[in-house]
């Protein structure tokens, strides 16, 4: 059996003012008519029934999920009383998928991407799924890095490769994630690494056992909550041991640590959509280099990204900045600060 685990708790805080603790950005429409997280369902459900995808997340989003994906199976939102990263959630995740489909597979990917390609991304899974099982490896989906990007896990290739499935499967020999600036540039330079997608496949079993022997404390936690789901719900149980959990993402806790990791080099027109910055890859610029979104007018105004919430926003004369407007805050940031918006989440107290 395949199963899938979609991570959505996280904050999306670079997307601010429109991705709001209230609502982040995995639940906004930021390219379609449908949240990202719905178009990450849509296109897992081409490989496996709704039954079979679980959606991590945080209390404050569980209706949210269930308005936005009304036929999910109400058991298979497993909800965290607080974010404690991505390993316990990947933890938690598998202990109760152990349960319901023993033996299983499982994807791990994020609720915040967008794939232009989804024939080709399906046809990777499925490829990744084989690897894990043949080999008891963890697998991950490899995208080529085209500049030194340090918000991303890169990806060491020993060049140790086989074909399957017309596709390229290559043995990893470190996984680093988020380097300084100055070691993502020699990577790069190296030629021989990729950047982490996010998107994580490996058999249920050989993560529990990653899990035991990388983070002890963790795996102890999760089997006095496995133990409890017998006499108690499993909200009950999750709400009193989850935060406990330390406070760690899959990438540092795992990933950096395990030596068995194959990764697949993926061409599926991924994007992460981690900053305002990225609209500039989705959409389609004006001839001047500007995204331009609502209603807007816009003289001499070169490269900018500009987001109206039905108000008119008229600019002149101005190169290279963020302009968001939206019920009741407006932005104004260079482009090269789009990076640093949770330093403005941090002073604000209220209205996040
Ligand atoms: N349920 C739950 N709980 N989900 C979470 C939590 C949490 O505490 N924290 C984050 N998530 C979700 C986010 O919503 C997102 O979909 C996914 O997990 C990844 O978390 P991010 O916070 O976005 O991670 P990142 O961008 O810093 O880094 C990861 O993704 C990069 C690619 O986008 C790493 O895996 C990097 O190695 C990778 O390159
Ligand atoms: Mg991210």
């Amino acid at each position: 059996t395949i199963t899938a685990v979609v991570m959505a708790g996280g904050k999306g805080e670079r997307f601010w003012p429109k991705s709001r603790t209230k609502l982040p950005k995995q639940f906004l429409n930021i390219s379609g008519n449908k949240s990202m997280l719905q178009q990450s369902i849509q296109r897992l459900e081409k490989l496996i029934p709704l039954e079979q995808i679980f959606i991590v997340t945080n209390d404050l989003y569980a209706e949210l999920i269930k308005a936005q994906i009304p036929n999910l199976p109400q058991d298979n939102i497993i909800v965290e009383p607080i974010g404690r990263n991505t390993a316990p959630c990947v933890g938690l995740a598998s202990i109760i998928i152990e349960e319901k489909f023993p033996n299983s597979s499982m994807i791990v990917l994020p609720s915040d991407h967008i794939i232009k390609n989804e024939e080709g991304f399906l046809q990777i899974v499925r490829t990744a799924v084989e690897v894990c099982e043949k080999h008891d490896s963890l697998v991950t989906l490899g995208i080529n890095p085209t500049y030194p990007e340090t918000g991303y896990g890169y990806i060491e290739s020993n060049m140790d490769i086989f074909e399957l499935n017309e596709l390229s499967v290559e043995k990893v020999s470190r996984f680093v994630e988020k380097p300084n600036e100055y070691t993502a540039k020699k990577y790069i330079e190296a030629g021989n690494f990729y950047w982490n997608s996010g998107i994580f496949v490996w058999k249920v079993s050989v993560i529990r056992n990653h899990i035991q022997k990388l983070m002890p404390d963790m795996h102890d936690l999760l089997e006095t909550m496995k133990h409890a789901f017998i006499s108690n719900t499993r909200n009950e149980v999750i709400k009193s041991e989850f935060p406990k959990m330390p406070d760690i993402s899959i990438d540092y806790g795992i990933m950096e640590k395990v030596n068995n990791i194959y990764v697949i080099p993926c061409i599926f027109g991924w994007d992460d959509v981690g900053s305002w910055t990225a609209l500039e890859r989705i959409d389609e610029l004006d001839e001047n280099g500007n995204v331009v979104r609502g209603n807007i007018l816009n003289l001499d105004t070169k490269g900018c990204i500009i987001e109206s919430n039905g108000k008119l926003i008229a600019t002149l004369g101005v190169d290279d900045l963020i302009i968001v407007d939206t019920e009741d805050v407006t932005l104004i940031c260079h482009k090269n600060k789009a990076q640093e918006i949770k330093s403005i989440i941090k002073e604000l107290k209220i209205q996040k």
